[in-house]
């Protein structure tokens, strides 16, 4: 079992903006030149730590979800990509090789993209490792930054004493630290105003239940997990008060890609009127893209439907699809909650003033 006071100290210094908040980093780079990072696939059970120098353990821990969430697998590609360079590795492969992994999120190219453009523009002196090295160690240390301000921006939003519902996990976990929309709950806590955190399990992979929850028993924060299907229901009885999740792409017109079920559960706040925020730092926006049909969609193994565990709760022979996210048309989504303010609809104007000259280069 391990405590997270390392990997507390490890981010004391990149607590930039809100210093108060409580939280801790799920990956951490080593003096020694390694990544160590915590497997999320054994959560709540097991703490493990896994400790690696090989880019190629990066991505297949994100491949098999030990380390996820959208920010948090930019983070990691890029720390693959610096492990790489300093084993020798050819970077365009290391860099194929990652972002592979996964299609759906936009933080993984975009933090690979921003890697490879940083060392396009080296000069020959300078050690391609150490620039891939400092690059990551910026990645992780502005995400951990972005997510302290998204709080600041979005706390006010929930307003007093409420009950919120989350999706997913978009937490610590899924990020640098901190997190977006358990980012949000947390500022919002901090200021003594969370009355209830509602938790969806978050079928098949039980993200909510496993990893939220989890997060939000850590800092003290009252929550209780329902299942997906219940939460139109909570709603309908007015037990909620807003809704937030994060979101995994989020294209020019406002659509957001996040964890399969969001979309249900955007529209059945709509049907109630209870707003639904969106919570992600602009490293997620893929203003390239115009709507959210142009995103692709994972689609993972049927055995993760199919079997829990070791158990099989399906017949044997039995069809099965797992898509690992859904697309939330932007009529359905209040407000997106980023680390530079709060863009509303419409939203092609307000996610570009939200970038301001920033708008993240793809490619
Ligand atoms: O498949 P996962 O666990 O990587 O899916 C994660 C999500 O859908 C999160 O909501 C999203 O990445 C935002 S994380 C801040």
């Amino acid at each position: 079992m391990e405590d997270f006071s390392t990997a507390r100290s490890f981010f004391m210094s990149t607590e930039a903006t809100d210093t108060t908040g409580k939280t801790f980093a799920p990956i951490e780079w080593l003096p020694q030149g390694k990544v160590r990072f915590l497997d999320q696939t054994l959560l709540p059970n097991e703490e493990r730590w896994v400790e690696t120098d090989d880019h190629q353990v990066i991505a297949e821990a994100i491949r098999r979800l030990q380390v996820r969430g959208a920010p948090l697998i930019g983070i990691a590609g890029a720390y693959g990509l610096a492990l790489a360079a300093r084993a020798g590795d050819d970077i365009a492969t290391a860099a194929a090789d990652l972002r592979s992994t996964r299609p759906t999120a936009a933080n993984l190219s975009w933090a690979l993209d921003r890697c490879l453009r940083a060392v396009d523009a080296l000069a020959e002196a300078h050690s391609v490792r150490e620039r891939l090295t400092a690059e990551a160690i910026a990645i992780h240390e502005e995400d951990i930054a972005a997510n302290y301000r998204i709080g600041k921006h979005g706390a006010p939003l929930l307003g007093n004493a409420p009950v919120v519902l989350t999706h997913c996990n978009a937490g610590a976990l899924a990020t640098g630290g901190y997190g977006t929309a358990l980012g949000v709950i947390r500022s919002a806590d901090k200021a003594g105003r969370v009355k209830h955190v509602y938790v969806d399990e978050t079928r098949p992979l039980l993200q909510g239940s496993r990893l939220t929850a989890w997060e939000l028993e850590r800092d003290g924060i009252v929550c209780t997990v329902i299942v997906d299907s219940a939460a139109g229901s909570y709603m309908r009885r007015g037990g909620i008060d807003a809704v937030i999740t994060g979101a995994d792409r989020i294209t020019a017109n406002g659509d957001v890609a996040n964890k399969i079920g969001t979309y249900s559960l955007a529209v059945l706040a709509g049907e109630n009127n209870i707003p639904f925020y969106v919570a992600a730092p602009t490293s997620t926006l893929d203003l390239s893209l115009a709507s959210g049909d142009d995103i692709p969609i994972e689609q993972r193994s049927p055995e993760e439907i199919t079997s829990v565990g070791s158990r099989a709760v399906a017949p044997a022979a039995v069809e099965a699809e797992n898509p690992a996210f859904d697309v939330t048309p932007n009529d359905y989504v209040t407000a997106i909650i980023t680390e530079n303010g709060v863009a509303r609809p419409p939203y092609t104007a307000s996610l570009r003033e939200v970038c301001g000259s920033e708008v993240p280069v793809r490619g």
